[in-house]
């Protein structure tokens, strides 16, 4: 009998490993892209440096982070293998730097909502529009709840962007649902309309597409319910797509991966004991 298509596919373990770019015998840092991660305000630098390690275990050449200034001696401490940069705000980001070096660019976990934030935030969607910033951009956390607040913002989310918002962060976004079936058609409607690729996150993570498809995802675990997992996320999408993969792939071997590490470290010690920085220990592939 033929295959009946629907918008619907599934993530198993075949469909992710053949998304999977090999490395290159040849390749040099280079090759795999210069990431830059807009992350961490003051009692929340944990995310950033959770984002950050998931972003260079998952392959990146280079990895920047762009930091409020209270957050310098926890990077430099805790990501010996990043660069740092510090915003002149001793607490929130507040501006933007130089962008045409990096090929992907992450914001949002642990951003916070500060005013000097949503200026920040504007400002990197303002320049990421620009024609020598070629960098392909991750939305999460507080910078999605930003958008959700300032509407205006919206209208400039680059193509192509990925958003990860959990289903709370959804619903500031997009509108309420009654039940999961009318929030996977918001989500759809959603976009389709800006053209992004949003990671709607829980148990099966669902990446939806601009054309509509829809690819739930089949690893992670109920242990991954705490603190930090969503910015080890962050860190990987944003790590595949300075490496050059496109943002689709990027986005569905990026929650594969994720829940893959969630699995293989509930197993390893229980999904109750599990941490976001386990996650971060059981990457690889
Ligand atoms: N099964 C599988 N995966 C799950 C499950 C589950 N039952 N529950 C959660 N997860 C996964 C999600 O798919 C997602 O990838 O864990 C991750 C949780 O991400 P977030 O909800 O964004 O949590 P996190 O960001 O770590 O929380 C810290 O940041 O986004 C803010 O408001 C959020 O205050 C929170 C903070
Ligand atoms: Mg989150």
């Amino acid at each position: 009998i033929n295959e009946i298509e629907t918008p619907y596919h599934y993530t198993d373990k075949r469909a992710a490993e053949k998304l999977i770019k090999p490395r290159d015998k040849f390749s040099h840092k280079g090759t795999f892209g210069h990431a830059l991660l807009m992350a961490g305000s003051y009692g929340k630098m944990g995310a950033a440096v959770l984002s950050g390690k998931a972003c260079l275990r998952s392959g990146v050449g280079l990895l920047t982070m762009h930091i409020p200034a209270c957050g310098y001696d926890i990077i430099q401490i805790s990501l010996p293998e990043a660069m740092a940069v510090t915003d002149q705000d001793p607490k929130h980001l507040s501006e933007i730097t130089d962008l045409d070096s990096y090929s992907a660019i992450g914001i949002g976990p642990g951003v916070g909502k500060a005013l000097s934030t949503v200026n920040a935030v504007e400002k990197l969607l303002d320049n990421v529009n620009l024609e020598n910033v070629k960098a392909r951009l991750v939305i999460d956390a507080d910078a999605l709840n930003i958008l959700s607040e300032n509407r205006h913002l919206l209208n400039k989310i680059p193509e192509n962007t990925v958003l990860t918002p959990h289903p709370k962060e959804f619903q500031r976004l997009a509108g309420e649902s009654k039940d999961e079936f009318e929030r996977l058609q918001i989500g759809i409607d959603f976009a389709k309309k800006h053209k992004v690729i949003i990671c709607l996150k829980g148990a099966n993570t669902a990446v939806i597409l601009p054309n509509g498809e829809v690819h739930f995802n089949s690893t992670g675990n109920p242990g991954m319910a705490t603190g930090g997992t969503g910015d080890v996320l962050t860190g990987i999408v944003t790590s595949l797509l300075a490496q050059k993969y496109e943002p689709v792939q990027a986005a569905i071997l990026a929650v594969y991966e994720h829940g893959l590490a969630g699995d293989r470290a509930a197993e390893q010690r229980g999904q109750s004991a599990l941490i976001a920085s386990d996650l971060v220990e059981h990457l690889g592939w």
